[in-house]
């Protein structure tokens, strides 16, 4: 790609990664993609080659690996920014493996930063997310709000992490930590989406399982919160815009001249909408039949949580495009594809 600036995209065979890759491109980027597939597999690869045309440049390695990485650097670079998604983000299996998710998320970020001092690469932009407020004391929160004891091991990696950067960031690192909502959804042309190993987790992939009829039902949990319709209360974000996100936040670092830089953003789209609101919005749009109960409360979920985006607007010039609808009209879209292709 000639002398287009080179990107390492850590976790870029990952939900998140693989669509920012996408949007990197676009923009005349030329993202690297280093990966060790441990929550993923080379279908989303896949997706980027179809969208593109282009064979996405990978390199499969550990985060944690300091040859490997320093490999990386010395064939690939020179590297005018690092993304790192590189990450494990499941909370419940937090709970349960504690040591892991230290070890693979503090762990690949301490090696990566010191693969970078060494190389002189100083931007990085980081995937943190709204779980280090924990339920904050005002909504819509912004990036002022303390961080609350995190509920999770998952939660504590984050808030780790960003402690992390904002110490080094004084020895000539140059960093944006994005903390992101809930991302939802999948790429318009149906080439990408979300692609959980197992059950899922989250809200949305369980939602189109169901609906393509992979799972018996979706049990909202709980509806006696103190919200309008007592489900929980998140701010949904459409993946490809929080990919843009991205994109927007190199153009930032690109133009600050600072030596030093530690800054954080929300992104969300600002708009809270419920888990019941969400689950009406999918049979709306998609016409799918979508069997759910009412079911118990999920331990350590907040209430309620959404975005005040007002800093992300206004620095780094980007706002959510997508609606909930667009985001569940293509997560249905990548569920049936995937269906297809079984
Ligand atoms: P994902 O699991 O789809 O992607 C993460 C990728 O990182 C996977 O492909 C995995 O194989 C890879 N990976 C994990 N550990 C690695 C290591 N040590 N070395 C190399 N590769 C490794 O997750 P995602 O949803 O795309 O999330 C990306 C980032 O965004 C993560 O840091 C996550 O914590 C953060 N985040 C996600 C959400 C969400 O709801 N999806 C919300 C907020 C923040
Ligand atoms: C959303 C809402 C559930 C599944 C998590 C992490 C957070 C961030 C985003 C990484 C909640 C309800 C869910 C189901 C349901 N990730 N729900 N039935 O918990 O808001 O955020 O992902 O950083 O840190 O905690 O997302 O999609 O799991 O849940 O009723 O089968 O949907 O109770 O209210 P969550 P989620």
């Amino acid at each position: 790609m000639g002398n287009s600036p080179k990107i390492l995209v850590t976790g870029g065979a990952g939900y998140i990664g693989a669509h920012t890759v996408v949007e990197l491109m676009a923009a005349g980027y030329d993202p690297v993609i280093v990966d060790n597939l441990s929550a993923s597999d080379k279908t989303l690869l896949a997706g980027i080659h179809q969208i593109t045309g282009k064979v996405p440049n990978f390199h499969q390695g550990d985060c944690r690996d300091k040859a490997f990485l320093n490999f990386v650097f010395k064939t690939q670079g020179p590297f005018s920014c690092v993304m790192h998604f590189a990450a494990f983000k499941s909370v419940g299996e937090s709970v349960q493996k504690p040591l892991l998710y230290h070890q693979n998320n503090v762990g690949s970020l301490l090696t990566l930063l010191e693969v970078m001092e060494e190389h002189g690469v100083k931007d990085f932009i980081f995937s943190s997310s709204c779980t280090v407020y924990g339920q904050p004391d005002n909504i819509p929160v912004d990036e002022r709000a303390p961080f609350k004891r995190a509920e999770s091991p998952y939660g504590a990696t984050k808030q780790l992490c960003e402690r992390i950067l904002e110490d080094v960031h004084t020895t000539g690192f140059r960093v944006i930590s994005l903390r992101y909502f809930n991302p939802i959804g999948a790429h318009p042309s149906a080439f990408m989406g979300e692609l959980p190993i197992g059950v899922p987790n989250n809200l949305v992939p369980f939602i189109t399982q169901t609906a393509a009829g992979l799972r018996k039902k979706l049990t909202v949990f709980g509806n006696d919160y103190n919200t309008p319709d007592g489900s929980c209360i998140r701010d949904f974000i459409h993946v490809v815009d929080l990919a843009d996100v991205h994109v927007k936040a190199l153009v930032y670092l690109a133009k600050d001249s600072r030596k030093n830089v530690y800054d954080a953003f929300n992104v969300g789209t600002g708009k809270g909408a419920s888990v019941l609101e969400l689950v009406n919005t999918f049979i709306r749009t998609t016409g799918a039949a979508l069997p759910f109960v009412i079911g118990p409360r999920r331990p350590g979920d907040v209430e309620k949580v959404y975005a005040d985006p007002t800093k992300v607007n206004s620095a780094l010039k980007w706002s959510a495009k997508y609606s909930m609808e667009d985001a569940l009209k293509h997560a249905w879209a990548w569920e049936q594809k995937l269906l297809k292709s079984h």
